[in-house]
């Protein structure tokens, strides 16, 4: 009998200080046709209270046909009610018994699968990813499926012999001929970093312990963009030890992936929209990295705490960008992210702005904004300055070795803070204002600013164009997408669209190829009204919005659009043709901006 710190979950069903599970083993059969997988789980527990008989799971939408005990009798069990966003709970009978296991197959709608038909992807394959954050999991294994809870697992998964299964786990690096893969993965993980992905997929590797999959016309383009992944790696551990998980290999998802990334174990699955040929968008690759260390291995206890998770990479990444590329680049994301957040805070209710929250009853991922990810790092930055790099960084270290493989709430890291870093430092936690950044609104004073030279230079000139309108006088020579971002940023959205006409003429901005400075353009195009003038613009504003499906990009378009009337009948329009290609996770956000009834 372990002792694992059990937090209660308000977004789990399960009982796990009663009977934890502490080991998967999976065997499932991948139906394209049907949009289903079959099979079963077999469930290894872990006892936490004497003599108990009672396993409770989570589901969505699981169609259970049979539970049996080792000795292969039925175990009883009982299906609760079927909730949206929670599921339905299994309760299973399992006796003194040390495993059981369930067999089942998924909903074609279960929320953590994607199937896409040959026409959705680059190599003109069927595919299939899960996204397992935060409580999908359940949709697709009956587990429980609350990040406080941790195990190992293996698996063995059948596909179309044509297709490569790649989990957050030991991977092939080629087909296995038959269609069947065995999976191993010994470090414990909770249920939210479960990832499957199926597709006509292609290894290539970037270093000793990195490589990427991606389909195979994205292949080469993925190797050149990724190749600086071991030296961020190197850089990480040199920061916050070891990497603890053997090897980090990327997958490129396909275009209608919802998120930039997920940190699965071993396995990251990026958005394709990361291929800008420059390999300008790798603090996307650090963040991701980031996680195997801030949340794959300290992990938030519930979804309360997400700013343990999110705020902790989100300082991590920053830290990774400048060991990299370097103290200017690193400003300048820092300063595009306080930015973001200030703009965030200004439209949010107060209560939306804790870093510690208190999400019972609501879907968790309403929790996971901006504010968990910038407030949080800013809190941790703020921390830094106050104590200094030389105490701050071996402080961060020994966290990740202490906590390794085990939860973390906000009560817990502020004792461990006071104790280990602010006492021995002599900063007392009232000096820091720490009770109001932990548990207030807004952002305190002692907020870090950021101000980038280069941003500054990029100041000067936007104000010297808006007075002369001579864009032939902007010299953008070596400029980084961020300071493009910031230039776009700062245009006026009422100076008139001769002057952003002017702008994409000369700097072909509706035709970029970076997707974070495009995004940046249309938003800016939209709310202007220049989008509406120029047919071409229109047409590259419904391209972006069909030919990916990354929300941080979709959000703020449909947003902006929604705002006018006739940028809402184009929404309309462009929704309705899109939506199909969209991932649930982004249905489910844009359905609440676009009414398309
Ligand atoms: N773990 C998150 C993605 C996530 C968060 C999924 C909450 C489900 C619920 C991932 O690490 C992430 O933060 N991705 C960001 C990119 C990052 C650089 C900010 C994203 O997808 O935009
Ligand atoms: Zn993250």
């Amino acid at each position: 009998m372990s002792t694992q710190p059990f937090a209660t979950d308000p977004h789990s069903h399960a009982e796990p200080h009663v009977i934890a599970v502490r080991h998967l083993d999976l065997d499932l059969e991948v139906d394209f046709d049907a949009h289903r997988l079959s099979g079963s789980v077999r469930i290894d527990l872990e006892r936490h209270a004497e003599a108990a008989t009672e396993l409770v799971l989570d589901t969505w939408r699981l169609d259970v046909t049979d539970v049996t005990l080792p000795d292969g009798t039925a175990a009883a069990y009982h299906l609760g009610d079927h909730d949206p966003v929670f599921g339905s709970r299994l309760a299973i009978a399992v006796g003194s018994a040390d495993s059981v296991t369930v067999h089942y197959r998924t909903d074609p709608a279960a929320r953590a699968l994607q199937w896409l038909e040959p026409a959705q992807t680059s190599s003109g394959k069927q595919f299939l990813f899960t996204q397992s954050q935060a409580i999908l999991a359940r949709s697709w294994v009956p587990l429980q499926d609350t990040p406080s809870v941790r195990f190992s697992y293996d698996a063995t998964v059948r596909v179309p012999a044509d297709l490569l299964a790649l989990m957050s786990a030991a991977n092939p690096t080629e087909r296995s001929g038959t269609g069947t893969y065995r999976f191993s993965m010994p470090q414990r993980v909770p249920s939210y970093l479960m990832a499957l992905a199926v597709g006509d997929l292609e290894f290539r590797p970037l270093g000793a312990r990195s490589g990427v999959y991606a389909e195979p016309t994205v292949l080469d383009a993925a190797a050149h963009e990724f190749a600086d992944t071991e030296a961020m790696m190197t850089a990480v551990e040199r920061l916050y030890g070891p990497y603890r998980w053997d090897r980090y290999d990327l997958l490129v998802a396909p275009p209608s992936f919802p998120f930039g990334g997920m940190e699965n174990p071993r396995l990251t699955f990026v958005t394709p929209t990361l291929l800008a040929g420059d390999r300008s968008l790798m603090s996307l690759v650090a963040h991701e990295l980031a996680h195997s260390w801030s949340g794959n291995l300290v992990t938030n206890a519930t979804w309360n705490d997400v700013w343990l998770n999110e705020g902790f990479t989100t300082y991590l990444e920053t830290r990774i960008v400048e060991e990299v590329y370097g103290d200017e680049l690193a400003t300048m994301l820092l300063q595009l992210y306080r930015q973001d957040l200030d703009h965030l805070l200004a439209g949010l209710d107060p209560s939306a702005t804790l870093l510690a929250q208190d999400l019972a009853g609501r879907d968790p991922d309403e929790g996971a904004t901006r504010v968990a990810y910038d407030k949080g790092s800013l809190f941790l930055r703020m921390l830094e300055q106050a104590v200094g790099r030389p105490r701050f960084d071996p402080f961060l270290r020994a966290y990740f070795e202490r906590y390794a493989f085990r939860p973390m709430d906000t009560a817990t890291f502020l004792a461990h803070l006071t104790t280990e870093l602010l006492e021995p430092a002599g900063v007392s936690p009232e000096e820091l204002d720490l009770d109001a950044w932990l548990h207030g609104p807004g952002l305190p004073a002692n907020a870090p600013v950021w101000k980038s030279a280069a941003f500054a230079r990029v100041d000067r000139q936007v104000a010297s164009l808006l007075t002369t309108g001579a864009v032939a006088d902007l010299d953008t020579s070596g400029w980084s997408p961020y300071e493009w971002i910031h230039m776009v940023r700062a245009l006026p959205r009422d100076a008139g669209t001769s002057l952003l006409a002017d702008l994409d003429a000369a700097f072909g901005l509706t035709q970029g190829r970076n997707d974070e400075i495009l995004v940046e353009w249309l938003g800016c195009a939209v709310e202007s009204g220049y989008a509406f003038e120029v047919p071409r613009v229109d047409g590259a504003l419904a391209d972006f919005l069909t030919r990916q499906g990354r929300v941080k990009y979709l959000r703020p378009l449909y947003r902006a659009l929604v705002s006018t009337d006739r940028g809402a009948a184009r929404a309309r329009e462009i929704y309705a043709a899109a939506r199909p290609g969209y991932h649930s996770v982004a249905t489910g956000a844009i359905d609440r901006i676009v009414d398309l009834s």
